[in-house]
């Protein structure tokens, strides 16, 4: 469970009172299960009728982590979003040493998820450790042998040595962190989304131009298996010209704790739009090739959240402490560059099936595809099937999908690319994930203001 409540500090930040699970409920259920084991599904199934079955091999192929492992800690903490004046600028170590020294700000379960990947790379050192949640601080330092530890962020910042840090704290924090540690040179992995919205995303951009360093963010859910298994039958021209598509990621009872700063649009920028619904519109621009959104109509709908509903019933307790101000519920109809078409749903509350479904049908000229990840948590692979023909006959099948690596595959990419040295730091600026901002931006303007935005 997360227990955090808003006041004002005596500065006038604003502070949280934070008593945090070490889980994300919700959200956390879906990627951590693709810590699953690595495995095939089973090979090509004929859909329909008998056709000639082509192999779809994922390119995803790596050993699996562990499953996230889940502990319990209720500790008051305050959490400030102030910032200080950045510290002169050394010379980044990344460009000097061998071993590159990382830090990671926010241990719940996103940020448990970078430390787990982090330690399993060579040549990285964790040398340091922000979080409020003291007792667990002290355990995943000890687990990690990690040199330093600090409750809040600039502290953190400010005891120095860092070539790299995560970013996995609520949103709000996002764009303060990542912009004072990219102005001290340190290159920055943030959680999605990239920010509350798309002028803080674009700060960190800017940073990260200015600076030269990389800003990548964490879009763990485009690296299933499954999603990329289906990207190389797009890719491929497996169907054609995709002309319609629809991604949705569903919750029946899923709010990520009510009363909790995922509620409160000043903490979390939105609700699960920008939440989860982000996951599927980054996930959906990726397979359908990165096409321009030329205008959005979206409505949000919050009629679950607010009476204390829809939070699972071990939250329940908590739905009278703190309003519940953003979305439940969101949909969006985009249309995209080249006259195709994609629906977007998002939802933390609903009246559907109980397991979260994730999902993304796509119809093209010559074939449709879809894909249906239902469980909670997710299965590391869900049911992807094709639609096709030959020779004026069905020609359906399943593509053989192995699971992905989730943040594994997120971190390890951000560490090949500081690595990688200047030349490619400019392709890690963030401005993917400051597109899908921009785009979230105008469902909510969309939905406030009851018109198709164009953007
Ligand atoms: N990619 C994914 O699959 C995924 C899954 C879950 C969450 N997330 C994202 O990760 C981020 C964190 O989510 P979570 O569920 O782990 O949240 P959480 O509430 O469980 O954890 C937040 C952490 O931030 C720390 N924190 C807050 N203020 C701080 C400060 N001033 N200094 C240092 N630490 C501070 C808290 O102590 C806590 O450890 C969010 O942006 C969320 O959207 C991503």
């Amino acid at each position: 469970m997360a227990d955090e409540r808003l006041k004002m500090g005596r500065c006038g930040k604003l502070l949280v009172e934070h008593r945090s699970s070490l889980r994300c409920p919700v959200e956390a259920t879906s990627p951590g299960t693709e810590a699953a084991p690595e495995r095939p599904s089973s090979g090509p199934v004929m859909l329909g009728k008998p056709a000639a079955a082509r192999r779809i091999d994922s390119k995803s192929t790596k050993s699996q982590p562990s499953p996230a492992k889940e502990k319990e800690a209720s500790v008051k903490n305050e959490q400030s979003s102030g910032q200080q004046a950045p510290a002169p600028q050394k010379a980044p170590a990344s460009e000097t040493r061998q071993e590159l020294r990382v830090g990671v700000v926010g241990i719940g379960w996103a940020g448990q998820q970078h430390l787990k990947a982090y330690a399993s790379l060579r040549g990285v050192r964790i040398v340091s450790l922000a979080g409020m949640e003291q007792e667990l601080r002290g355990s995943l330092q000890a687990e990690y042998s990690i040199p330093s530890a600090f409750s809040d962020w600039e502290e953190m910042l400010e005891h120095g040595g860092l070539d790299a840090i995560s970013v996995a704290v609520p949103t709000f924090l996002h764009a303060p962190i990542a912009v004072a540690a990219l102005e001290r040179g340190i290159h920055v992995l943030s959680e999605k989304p990239i920010a509350r919205n798309a002028v803080e995303g674009q700060a960190m951009v800017d940073a990260a131009r200015k600076a030269g360093r990389v800003l990548d963010v964490a879009f763990n859910h485009r690296r299933r298996g499954d999603i990329q298994a289906l990207k190389g039958v797009i890719e491929q021209g497996g169907l054609g010209r995709p002309y319609y598509a629809k991604a949705s990621w569903l919750r029946r009872s899923g709010i990520p704790t009510l009363g909790s700063w995922f509620t409160n649009p000043e903490l979390a920028g939105g609700g699960p739009l920008a939440d989860i619904g982000v996951h599927a519109l980054d996930y959906a621009l990726h397979l359908l090739g990165e096409p321009k959104v030329v205008s959005v109509s979206a409505a949000t709908h919050s009629e679950l959240g607010p009476q204390g509903r829809g939070g699972g019933s071990q939250y329940s307790a908590l739905a009278s402490r703190h309003a519940f101000e953003v979305e439940d519920f969101a949909s969006a109809f985009l249309r995209l560059e080249g006259g195709g078409t994609l629906l977007i749903e998002a939802s933390w509350a609903t009246y559907r099936e109980t397991d979260d479904l994730l999902d993304f049908t796509v119809y093209g000229t010559d074939g449709g595809a879809e894909l249906k990840v239902q469980g909670a948590p997710f299965p590391p692979v869900g049911e992807l099937r094709v639609f096709t023909e030959k020779d004026g006959e069905s020609a359906d099948y399943v593509p053989s999908v192995l699971p992905g690596r989730a943040h594994d595959g997120v971190v390890e990419d951000f560490v090949t690319a500081v690595r990688g040295g200047a030349g490619i730091w400019g392709e890690h600026d963030g401005s993917l994930a400051l597109y899908r901002a921009q785009v979230i931006d105008a469902c909510y303007q969309s939905a406030r203001e009851q018109r198709e935005v164009r953007l």
